[in-house]
């Protein structure tokens, strides 16, 4: 037998524990030992076998990492049904995290009893798969329907209480798994127990699928795991058994041969890997206790709201006592929001707002700071005058940072007397709703305030990604450069509604003009101008967006942007003066509008962005390629399923788009001109998944 699984025969209940660290993932070996250690039991007359899991959990699910790779072995449906068909009366024993495969094992023994602590779900759907060794049809025969869509669907983990009032488990017992798990068993086996196999309790009676189905289909954005699952679902009330495992798995080998399940795998790594920097293996971070935020509009009270819920402690600085209330005011709302949703309780509510938060209009107050993060006005003046006083008051070894999302934070960093303590952590907003934070490494910047940001950001529970300095980092530099492609197909004849249609058609959870109007045009117009001097005579800017500031139109905070918003409503209609404005500006420069298709803006969209994430890799503000990736799924709402701009550039051909790339340069020779590292990776036939590769 594999080590993955070890036995042991007690009196009469064999057992069987899982050893296959960090998670009990069950893969090859674990398969063969729990095929063997069945076999074994039986072979030795133990009248019932104890299942269960050494160190953190009991098996976390399939693993992940056999996916797409010839299969070898016994598959898990057959060692579900293995064990379920066994005479012997099989117990497993649930703690740590009982998911997808883990819990279909779990389902396939006739008892379950788990820890309080335990973890359960089916999150297939969440890497585009779906249960595929019998979830979709044993959980329907134990829990129901309704249940069933709303765990396989939403892939969502549950506690132990909520599995055992939905009856997904037997019993909830605190205590080592093994020992809760032997007693469990003598007890079923001395009061004389059935076996109880799923597999042969009634199915649930029959309902209209396909209205679930197209609402799940509908949900989910253009994802096709959790709909397909639903169609497995149906097939446990609609064929026998046995059938029914059979149509469960044609589904999930056309999930696994799915385009999407590439892309969501990738994601789940990606987002695993992003943080693992060889920069910093051995690198201890500095302590955070205590953090300061200057600066209390929404980016800076986000902050302090996202810092105050993962137990640290703030001082925010304000200019005036008024202006500390208000901050205090925006972060009660963000709090209140945790609270209404049942996130934090009233006592937690009091205590973060009360004794964590201390306001001030005295940099003074920062003295004992280990961290600062300014959240002040996008303007380098402002931003150096922060970090001199900084400087001045903040304790030796405290790390300042900045949330610029555009400005040099090396020139920042060099009015300060310690420009190693200066780290840029760029925050998006909401910050304590967006995943996403951008480590920002100057030239300058220590390892130890590096590994500092990486571990604020894990305190935080976001999703931290290392950028070099460049005009707007990773994130924002890519965008800069798929928004003017999709202003250059406004002035050539798109419109913004048509854009935004297209692109949420891609997956995109909202069009770039609707984020616009989300974000404040007025970020964007302060862009321009800044950069108006510097600009390249051949670039093509259109100026009917600098009307609508002008005209005092910032988008969703002031009411009306690209499209109009009815008080107390998110979703805006398009603003019935915007295309006059663009016609405006098309007469002006002399252009015939044209029909654009929606797949034609999808193309030139995504090129862009590829082709400007390529340039952001090449020059190492992004290190990988998975970097920008994760980049763009958690800060700029990305279609997960796709996996990440670059993922989804492999799948579609690098080839295919940099030849695209170069048609589109016959008529923009300037703005499109191919990445280096795009022509390289064509030349040497190699992918950006090529580069993740050797990376790590
Ligand atoms: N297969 C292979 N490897 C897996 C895995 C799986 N199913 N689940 C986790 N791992 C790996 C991770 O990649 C990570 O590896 P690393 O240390 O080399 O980076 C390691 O196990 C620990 O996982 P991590 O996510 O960092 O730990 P955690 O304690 O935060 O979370 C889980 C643990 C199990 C909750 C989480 O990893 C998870 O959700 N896994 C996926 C479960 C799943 O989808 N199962 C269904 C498959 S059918």
């Amino acid at each position: 037998m594999p080590d993955a699984i070890g036995y042991e025969l007690l009196g009469d209940i064999a057992v069987l524990k899982a050893q296959n660290p960090p998670v009990n993932a069950l893969g090859y070996d674990v398969r063969t030992g729990l095929m063997d250690g069945i076999a074994r039991a039986e072979a030795d007359g133990a009248r019932a076998v104890l299942i269960y899991g050494e160190g953190r959990t009991y098996f976390a699910g399939a693993d992940i990492r056999e996916f797409g790779k010839p299969p070898r072995g016994p598959a898990l449906p057959d060692i579900c049904d293995r064990i379920e068909s066994s005479p012997l009366l099989v117990v497993s024993a649930l703690h740590g995290t009982a998911l997808g495969g883990g819990l279909e094992m779990a389902l396939a023994s006739h008892y379950r009893i788990a820890v309080p602590g335990a973890r359960m779900g089916l999150p297939e759907v969440l890497i585009g798969v779906m249960p595929g060794a019998g979830g979709t049809q044993r959980l329907p025969r134990l829990v129901g329907l309704d249940a069933t869509f709303d765990l396989v669907t939403s892939g969502r983990q549950f506690g132990a209480a909520e599995a055992l009032e939905l009856g997904v488990i037997d019993r909830v017992k605190d205590g080592p798994p093994r020992e809760i798990g032997l007693a469990y068993a003598r007890e079923l086996l001395d009061s004389g127990a059935a076996r109880r196999p799923i597999s042969e309790m009634p199915a649930p009676a029959a309902i209209d699928f396909d209205a679930v189905y197209d609402t799940v289909l509908k949900k989910g954005r253009g994802a096709i795991s959790a709909a397909t699952a639903v169609r497995g679902i149906q097939a446990s009330v609609e064929l026998p058994f046995a059938e029914g495992m059979k149509r469960e798995r044609e589904l999930f080998m056309e999930l696994m041969a799915s385009d999407q399940r590439q892309g969501m795998i990738h994601a789940f790594f990606s987002e695993r890997a992003v943080g693992k920097l060889p920069e910093l293996k051995g690198v201890e971070p500095r302590e955070l206790n205590a953090i300061g935020v200057i600066g209390g509009g929404t980016m800076g009270a986000g902050i302090a709201t996202a810092a105050l819920l993962s137990g640290l402690n703030v001082t925010m600085l304000e200019m005036t006592a008024l202006a500390a209330e208000a901050a205090k005011g925006r972060i009660e709302g963000n709090l209140s929001g945790a609270l209404k949703r049942g996130k934090i309780s009233q006592a937690k509510f009091d205590d973060l707002t009360g004794k964590a938060l201390t306001l001030s209009t005295d940099y003074d107050a920062l003295k004992e700071a280990d961290l600062v993060v300014e959240a002040v006005f996008e303007d380098m003046d402002v931003k150096k005058t922060v970090f001199t006083k900084l400087d001045a008051v903040c304790k030796p070894g405290a790390v300042l940072a900045t949330n610029t999302s555009y400005l040099d934070v090396n020139e920042i960093a060099a009015v300060t007397s310690r420009p190693g303590d200066v780290i840029g952590l760029h925050f998006f907003s909401p910050a304590h709703v967006m995943k996403l934070l951008e480590v920002v490494v100057a030239d300058k910047t220590a390892p130890d305030v590096v590994a500092t940001g990486f571990a604020l950001g894990k305190i935080m529970k976001k999703v931290s990604v290392r950028a070099g300095v460049c005009d707007g980092f990773i994130g924002n530099r890519i965008l800069s450069a798929y928004r003017a492609c999709a202003d250059h197909m406004i002035l050539d004849g798109a419109s913004p509604y048509q854009i935004d249609k297209a692109l949420v058609g891609f997956g995109f959870a909202m069009g770039p003009y609707a984020v616009a109007d989300l974000a404040g045009l007025d970020i964007g117009w302060a862009v321009r101008k800044r950069l108006a001097p510097t600009r390249d005579a051949r670039e093509r800017v259109p100026s009917y967006p600098d009307q609508l500031c002008e005209d005092g139109h910032f988008g969703q905070k002031t009411g009306k942007g690209y499209y109009v918003y009815e008080a107390g409503k998110r979703a805006g209609v398009p603003n019935p003066d915007v295309p006059g404005l663009i016609d405006a500006n098309r007469a002006e420069l002399g252009i015939t509008p044209r029909d654009f298709s929606d797949e034609e803006i999808v193309r030139r969209y995504m090129a862009a962005m590829v082709n400007e994430a390529a340039r952001v890799v090449g020059e190492g503000i992004a290190r990988r390629p998975l970097d920008v990736d994760m980049t763009l799924l958690f800060g700029y709402g990305f279609p997960r399923y796709r996996g990440g701009p670059l993922k989804w550039a492999d799948m579609v051909g690098l080839d295919t788009l940099l030849a695209d790339i170069k048609t589109y340069a016959s008529e923009d020779s300037y703005f499109w001109q191919p990445a280096p590292l795009l022509e390289q990776l064509v030349a040497e036939g190699r992918s950006f998944d090529d580069l993740n590769k050797e990376a790590s």
